[in-house]
């Protein structure tokens, strides 16, 4: 467990960056191009721990993969070319390798185990497991199938109509792939629209799938073909660095090629309720996925509510949401985002816990947070933790340049789960 000290009173940002690859689209390009025909090559990969834990697991299930930095050959098998892992699949802190696998796995016609770290194996996989049992898959995990280890008997899959109770792209990708396996077409209609990178990578590799309004079909037996994907910067990385631009007064930053898929970037359209202007330059479309350049300068903010559809275009986003409310004039009131509660952590509480050690006036709800803006106040320096989760660790990374003395990150480590060389980035040009 490594401190990591974030000494940043004062600091601005300005001039141009660019953010690591998105963690969605880089686990998904591995996944699809193991299960497509023909080499599949990926440039901007991610290298966090999370895509690194896919690229073992797919190459556990017999798939030729190479890494050259960000740059990613895939060998595919097709849909039926995966054989059974002689060991553990081990999905370290990644959810969504965890819950696409699983998926993947109760197609296939042998026995597999996965397993995570101890926060993975705290999150629901019932929420997969149950309707892939309606399709057919067989599962044995811990407390009746709902935790991992969870081991996955696959087999013939039949098409199944599945109305999901939470809007989660990790539930909708899984049953994807399921789908994609099963006899007939697999429809899944969800309360509110949740990312869609599965569709529309699919849709490069060939395969068709329809959506209308929030329900999704796929029919079974469809041939992904390999091909290649320029994986843009990640809108939920770029989120810290919007943050850091917005309150520190006198930055101006540009940050280069980001995806701004529109399941994704529900932190602007809240941050223009706000008061704030980020300016999109240069957009343009890459396999599908909408990129465009960020244009960000510091400005005064005003409190919001945050509630209902907005809020799976930007779960990722409420830990850094949080910090920004703490500086905008009112008091912000975030709702419906109980689906913070099996993130990495209970979301709700760390955050709430973790800014109430630095002076911020925030109390927990069982839906969200309310926020009382205190702009223009400092913020107390001293120990915070991470809890071994990435964005509480970068929120409070941020966090850092409104202290009056520096801020120790307990469990910093957490970081490079998705975002590897957040903290020299973020402490360089001091
Ligand atoms: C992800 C979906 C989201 C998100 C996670 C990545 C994905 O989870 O929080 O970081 O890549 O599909 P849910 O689908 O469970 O909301």
């Amino acid at each position: 467990m490594t401190d990591y000290v974030f000494d940043s009173k004062g600091k601005t940002f300005t001039g141009e960056m660019t953010v690591p690859g998105d963690k969605s689209i880089s686990h998904r390009s591995v996944m699809l191009g193991s299960i497509a025909e023909g080499t599949t090559t990926v440039e901007g990969f991610l290298l966090g721990e999370d895509c690194l834990s896919t690229i073992r697991c797919m190459s556990e299930l017999g798939v030729t993969i190479e890494r050259d930095g960000e740059h990613v050959t895939i060998h595919g098998n097709g849909l039926k070319g995966l054989t059974e892992p002689k060991t553990v699949l081990d999905v370290g802190n990644s959810g969504t390798t965890a819950r696409l696998i699983i998926g993947l796995l109760s197609g296939q016609p042998f026995y597999s185990v996965i397993s995570g770290d101890r926060s993975l194996n705290k999150r629901p996989m019932d929420r997969v497991t149950k309707p892939l049992k309606n399709m057919g898959g067989t599962f044995y995990g811990r407390e009746n199938g709902r935790y991992a280890p969870l081991s996955i008997v696959g087999g013939a899959l039949k098409a199944i109509h599945y109305q999901s109770p939470v809007a989660s792209a990790q539930v909708k990708s899984s049953l994807v792939l399921a789908g994609l396996q099963a006899s007939g077409e697999t429809t899944i209609e969800e309360p509110h629209l949740s990312r869609d990178h599965t569709e529309r990578m699919l849709r490069a590799f060939g395969v068709t799938i329809e959506t209308e309004g929030t329900t999704h079909r796929v029919k079974g037996g469809q041939t992904l073909t390999a091909t290649h994907i320029r994986v843009p910067g990640d809108f939920s990385s770029a989120a810290f660095f919007i943050a850091a631009a917005l309150i520190t007064p006198g930055s101006e930053l540009i940050i280069k090629n980001v995806g701004i898929n529109p399941t994704r970037t529900g932190l602007l359209t809240v941050l223009e309720n706000m008061g704030a202007s980020i300016e999109l330059l240069n957009q343009r479309e890459e396999n599908f996925e909408p990129v465009a350049d960020l244009h960000i300068k510091g400005q005064s903010l005003k409190a919001t509510t945050v509630s209902g559809e907005v809020i799976p275009r930007l779960i990722d986003e409420i830990p850094i949401l949080a910090l920004i409310a703490s500086q905008a004039e009112g008091t912000t009131v975030i709702k419906d985002a109980e689906e913070l509660r099996v993130k990495e952590t209970d979301r709700i509480q760390t955050v709430c816990e973790e800014l109430t050690k630095i002076g911020v006036q925030i109390e927990p709800t069982p839906d969200g947070m309310i926020i009382q803006g205190q702009p223009r106040t400092s913020l107390k320096g001293g120990r915070v933790k991470s809890h071994g989760d990435h964005r509480i660790g970068m929120m409070l990374g941020v966090a850092a340049v409104l202290t009056d003395q520096p801020l120790i990150l307990e469990e910093g480590e957490a970081i490079a789960v998705s975002f590897p060389g957040f903290y020299d980035f973020f402490t360089k040009n001091k």
